[in-house]
């Protein structure tokens, strides 16, 4: 019996220093001091032992199972200021490494546009208005003089849905009669920014989607003369004091009469270039006095009432502003088209 104490002790001690990490240690554990253990066996067999070898026995049987687990905790110790010093050392700070570079989020450049605009009409006394970009036939047609069947109707290519009578709206302008509605018979400030949407081929000149600012004022008292006021002003905040317009006779069913503004080129200064196409001009919106038949459908009376309307592209500003030649790029998350702004 005491052969087998010592062979055990030679055992776990010789193996106790093959021992690694947290998880070997408590395996040895197990073998050697657990309830299952040898030594625990020879504990609970002293009983059985012949009375005149138990003392010493069970001495040299305790004495082993103290020094095991001494050796145990000191296994232990080190073990753990090993891995204490190993994470310190693997860990460490340093505090000269140069930071990580955070990337920045950015406004998309129609946003930067859209707000800029809005921030100008918003000096000169127009409140936001937000319209719905799912429209049905009636606003987006109908009730602007548009009655179905009309040519005019080609001049929007249309999203219909599987819906009778629903449809993406092909401008803002059916926005004019919901401000009405809801307003009549005060007057009206507004101006309403959205995306539009048109079924047309994709090309470096049009998208299937993009972006309108409308504009409505309804009145007492006004006349083409506030609409052309109000229309230069905008511009010269929008392009520089010194820019030069022109109001050209154009025709939209909802306003009569109705104006395109011209701005001239500030590309080539009016001689004609390739962004003007050698017209000198550049087109940047549709308005005009809003149609009788619309201000009724509106809800107010043209015999007290009357009023101005626009309606611009801000990607098509935003890419004379920034010389963008091909509007795909603001719809196809191109980063490096993105990131120049
Ligand atoms: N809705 C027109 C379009 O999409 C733009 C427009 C022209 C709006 C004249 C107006 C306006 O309010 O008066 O082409």
């Amino acid at each position: 019996m005491q052969d087998r104490l010592v062979r055990l002790e030679g055992q776990a001690i010789s193996e106790l220093e093959g021992v690694e990490g947290e998880a070997g240690l408590q395996q040895w554990k197990v073998k050697y001091l657990g309830r299952s253990s040898e030594l625990a066996e020879i504990l609970d067999g002293l009983r059985k032992l012949p009375k005149d070898e138990r003392p010493a026995v069970g001495k040299q049987a305790n004495q082993l199972k103290a020094r095991l687990e001494g050796a145990f905790a000191a296994r232990e110790q080190t073990s753990r200021a090993a891995s204490l010093e190993y994470s310190l050392q693997e860990d460490r700070l340093d505090v000269t490494l140069p930071g990580r570079t955070l990337v920045r989020g950015r406004l998309h450049p129609s946003t930067s546009t859209l707000r800029l605009i809005a921030d100008i009409w918003a000096e000169m006394g127009f409140q936001v208005y937000r319209s719905r970009d799912v429209e049905t036939d009636d606003y987006n047609f109908g009730l602007l003089n548009i009655p179905a069947h009309h040519p005019a109707r080609d001049q929007w290519d249309t999203f219909y849905t599987k819906q009778e009578g629903v449809l993406l709206r092909t401008h803002t302008s059916p926005g004019q009669i919901r401000v009405m509605r809801e307003r009549a018979p005060e007057p009206i400030r507004v101006i309403l920014p959205g995306m539009c949407y048109r079924y047309e081929q994709i090309t470096a000149r049009s998208e299937i989607q993009f972006n309108q600012v409308e504009g409505l004022a309804v009145g007492r008292n006004i006349t083409f003369a506030d609409l052309k006021g109000t229309l230069n002003a905008f511009a010269r905040r929008l392009y520089g004091e010194d820019v030069k317009t022109r109001l050209r006779a154009g025709h939209f069913p909802f306003t009569e009469p109705s104006a395109e503004m011209d701005i001239e080129c500030f590309v080539c200064g009016g001689i004609g270039c390739a962004v003007c196409k050698g017209t000198g001009w550049l087109e940047i919106l549709g308005s005009g006095m809003v149609h009788p038949t619309v201000l009724e459908n509106g809800g107010y009376d043209p015999s007290v009432f009357s009023g101005f309307a626009f309606g611009m592209g801000p990607e098509r500003i935003t890419m004379n502003l920034h010389r963008i030649d091909d509007i795909r790029y603001f719809w196809s998350n191109d980063m490096r088209f993105l990131e120049q702004f």
